[in-house]
């Protein structure tokens, strides 16, 4: 995983580039510290205990020392990272160039619901982009406060109950970039992860044209009955699986579920194993969370892990 200081993006490299200046501005300004502190020490002939004590001397080049150290050099460096800062704010974009992606991002505790409102998209914990265009997030919370989080691609953007926040990011490179909720909200604020997959431009229409469809049919007779199971043991009420009657709104719409990589936001791989632990009791891998645990045989578990896995 690639932190803040690996950017792959114009928003990221500016913030990037910021911290480095201020970095080496406090750098420098340390080691002319440490210089000025060892000729102190040493035009004194070392420490001596007794001799410890500062005279207070009234003349001109100390008060020179302390004017030029203790306020000048400061205020200089305070301008040049407000001046940095100030030039890095205005190269950070706040509303999309007229190509660019509006995608929605609701925090719920603990999973992102992920809409592309132009395209008729729904999906969860998994943003898409194509690289190289600028993508519109449009932030806001379904309850606490969030906070969205994509080191490699920009800062911290608090994800709110009461109002939308707005970035803009843009990927530059193809890949899989990983993030957190960054601000506390509840029981499973470690567990609220979402990943940036930036792809090329064709294959994130190939993408979109996928997820536009209506959900797989279930294949084999395995499947088939597990598409039963999920009505019968009321999945409907909550998620969404597109052309099919499950229309709930509360968790995760799960069309294309087959094709995350990822179970409850990153909390387990999404494997056939990690799913039926997964359905068979929620709370033993994510405490607090809202799923119940469906009161299912092992016959009607496995054939409710092949319905969803297949949905591609
Ligand atoms: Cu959501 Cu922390």
């Amino acid at each position: 995983m690639g932190g803040a200081l690996d950017p792959v993006g114009p928003v990221a490299r500016e913030m990037a580039d910021l911290w480095w200046l201020m970095l080496g501005l406090g750098a420098a300004a340390f080691a002319v510290f440490l210089v000025l502190l060892v000729a102190a020490l040493r035009r004194r002939g070392g420490i001596d205990a007794d001799e410890f004590i500062p005279e207070v001397r009234d003349d001109q080049p100390s008060r020179a020392w302390i004017v030029g150290g203790g306020v000048i050099q400061p205020l200089v460096l305070v301008i040049i990272v407000f001046a940095a800062t100030l030039l890095a704010m205005r190269a950070i974009p706040d509303t999309a160039e007229s190509d660019g992606l509006v995608v929605e991002v609701t925090g719920h505790q603990w999973w992102y619901e992920i809409s592309y409102p132009d395209l008729g998209v729904v999906t969860a914990n998994e943003i898409y982009l194509p690289v190289g265009r600028p993508v519109e997030l449009r932030l806001n919370s379904a309850d606490v406060i969030h906070s969205f989080w994509i080191p490699q691609l920009g800062g911290k953007t608090d994800m709110l109950p009461d109002g939308e926040n707005v970035m803009v990011l843009q990927a530059d490179e193809p890949g899989s970039y990983a993030g957190s909720c960054a601000e506390f909200c509840g029981l499973q604020h470690t567990r609220m992860a979402i990943t940036a997959i930036a792809v090329t431009p064709a294959e994130f229409e190939e993408w979109v044209a996928v997820q536009q469809g209506p959900a797989t049919e279930p294949e084999g007779e395995t499947a088939v009955r597990g598409q039963e199971v999920f009505a019968a043991a009321n999945c409907t009420e909550c998620h969404t699986i597109a052309g099919t009657d499950a229309q709930g709104l509360e968790g995760p719409a799960l069309t294309h579920f087959g094709s995350r990589t990822s179970i409850a936001a990153g909390t387990v791989p999404n494997t056939t194993e990690e799913l039926a632990s997964w359905l068979a009791d929620p709370t033993l891998i994510k405490e607090g969370v809202d799923m119940p645990a469906a009161d299912l045989d092992q016959a009607e578990l496995e054939a409710l892990v092949a319905y969803l896995r297949g949905l591609e």
